[in-house]
This record gives C-alpha cells, sequence and structure tokens, in this order.
C-alpha cells in the first residue's frame, strides 16, 4: 500500500503495552504515569486479527514495542499467533532486555526472528541512574540470551543526547564490536516540543522514506509518531482506520503534545 506521498507503507509497530519495568528519564515523566486501564488494552486475538487485516493490506514487517513488551503476560503467546500469520518476512522486538534472560528461548520457538535491546550506558552506575533503577547485568544477561537463541542479528539501540561520539555512547560502540552487534544512535527526542532526529545506522526519522504505521496498545492506529492523528480501529474497523491512517499520513512530523514514547512505541 502506499500513502498520498507515494511513500510505500510496509512496517508495522506495534506497542503492546504502556507498562514497563524502567523508568528511563527520557522516556517518561517524572511524576509517573497514567495507564490505560486494562479493559482498553488490545487483547492478543484483536491485535493478530487486525495484523492479519494490515498484513493483507501490504504490510510485511511487523515490530513488537512498548512500553517494555515482555511486561505483558505471555507474550510468546501473541508472538506464536503473529508468526503463524502468512505474509509476514520480518517479526521483530524492541525491548530493554531485562526479562530476555527468562524469555529469550520460548520467544524463539514461538518464531520471533530476532531483537533490538536498549542499552544506553555500560557504566552499571550511570545505567540505573538513566533508567531509575535497573540493573545493567540484567540486560547484559538479556543480551547474551537473545544470541544464543538465535534472535538475531541482535541490535542495540542506544539514546544520545547529540552524537554517537559521547562518552557514554562510545562505550556501547566498543561493547557492541566486541559482541559483533550493530548500534543504532537515536538522538533524544522530544515528542511535545516537535524535536526529533534522524537514527543513526537506521531509517527511523527519515520522513521522505517512513514506511510506518503504528498500533497503540488502545486500539489507535497512528500514521506518525510526531502526530496526534490517530484512528480507532474498533469502530470504523481495521481497514477503515488504515486507509484513513494513509491518507492522512504527514510528509513530515511535527509535534505531539498527547503521545509519549511509552505508549506508542519509540
Ligand atoms: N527520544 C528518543 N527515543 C526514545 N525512546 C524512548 N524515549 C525516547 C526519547 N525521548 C525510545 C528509545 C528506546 C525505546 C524503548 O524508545 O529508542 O530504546
Ligand atoms: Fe521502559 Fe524503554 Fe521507556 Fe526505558 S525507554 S522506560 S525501558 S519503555
Amino acid at each position: 500500500m502506499y500513502d498520498r506521498f507515494n511513500r510505500r507503507i510496509n512496517y508495522l509497530r506495534i506497542s503492546v503495552t504502556d507498562r514497563c519495568n524502567l523508568r528511563c528519564r527520557y522516556c517518561m515523566p517524572a511524576e509517573g504515569i497514567k495507564l490505560i486501564s486494562h479493559e482498553e488494552i488490545l487483547s492478543y486475538d484483536e491485535i493478530t486479527d487486525f495484523t492479519r487485516v494490515a498484513v493483507n493490506m501490504g504490510i510485511d514487517k511487523v515490530r513488537l514495542t512498548g512500553g517494555e513488551p515482555l511486561v505483558r503476560k505471555d507474550l510468546p503467546v501473541l508472538v506464536e499467533m503473529l508468526a503463524g500469520l502468512k505474509g509476514i518476512k520480518d517479526l521483530s522486538m524492541t525491548t530493554n532486555g531485562t526479562l530476555l534472560g527468562k524469555y529469550a528461548q520460548q520467544l524463539a520457538r514461538a518464531g520471533l526472528g530476532r531483537v533490538n535491546v536498549s542499552i544506553d550506558s555500560m557504566d552499571p552506575f550511570k545505567f540505573t541512574w538513566l533508567t531509575r533503577g535497573g540493573r545493567l547485568d540484567d540486560t547484559l544477561e538479556g543480551i547474551d540470551a537473545a544470541i544464543e537463541n538465535g534472535l538475531t542479528p541482535v541490535k542495540l539501540n542506544c539514546v544520545v543526547k547529540e552524537s554517537k561520539d559521547e562518552p557514554d555512547a562510545r562505550m556501547v560502540t566498543s561493547f557492541a564490536e566486541k559482541k559483533g552487534l550493530e548500534v543504532r544512535y537515536i538522538r533524544q527526542m522530544d515528542l511535545g516540543r516537535g524535536e526529533f532526529g534522524v537514527v543513526e545506522g537506521g531509517d527511523g526519522g527519515n520522513c521522505a522514506r517512513c514506511n510506518r504505521l503504528r498500533l497503540t496498545s488502545d486500539g489507535k492506529v497512528k500514521p506518525c509518531l510526531f502526530s496526534e492523528l490517530e484512528y480507532d480501529i474498533g469502530k470504523p474497523g481495521a481497514e477503515q482506520a488504515i486507509i484513513m491512517a494513509l491518507k492522512n499520513k504527514p510528509a513530515c512530523g511535527t509535534v505531539n503534545r498527547r503521545g509519549y514514547f511509552y505508549n506508542i512505541g519509540g
């Protein structure tokens, strides 16, 4: 499928939960978050039905995001349901890695292809500070578990203030080189102020080449992270919501004062 700027849209990012077991300073507001109630969150059947429609319309690349996808109960069950859909060439997940030690094997068996793991510092104290309580070792164990279980290529997401030359990012780079992993350096963004940047080493942030749609955990299709537009999949139905999102996908993002990364997915 194509949008009105003739961009081919083949990539769906699904936020399965707005919850997370970390509280990264750049992601979660300090005052805490208003959680979406369990009743509003799409069931695994609803997510799978929506994705089936999307795949029939031309999506062939699907990524699970959050919040943290692995805090949602029985996530491997959803992975298995999605992996069973014909037409998905690339099924991946973005995770903070803390629960991969526990789930990597089940995820691989369920049919997940690969993971991107967020890691912004190799200094255990800085990591704990940045994530407001996370343990670097949990994420490192998670990365190893992902590699051992073939969730490859494992890629690292590293949020930077300005560039990959910052000390923390450099440490992530040398760790990645040792392990033979690719890194995406993501410039810290501010949705509300419309500050967004191109992802070094990845495709994010390049509006002219954007191929994405997003599904939020409460069932809205979003044509762009940096826009307040959203289309409910409940009322007009999945196909209509996708058509509306395609028709209204902006040439380039501007601002989003309503959404946050933890409920739209990074
Ligand atoms: N700027 C850029 N990326 C962000 N993420 C969360 N908050 C931000 C932000 N303010 C992304 C990061 C992280 C993923 C879970 O969400 O890429 O790795
Ligand atoms: Fe959780 Fe990822 Fe947000 Fe950190 S960036 S609080 S790990 S969702």
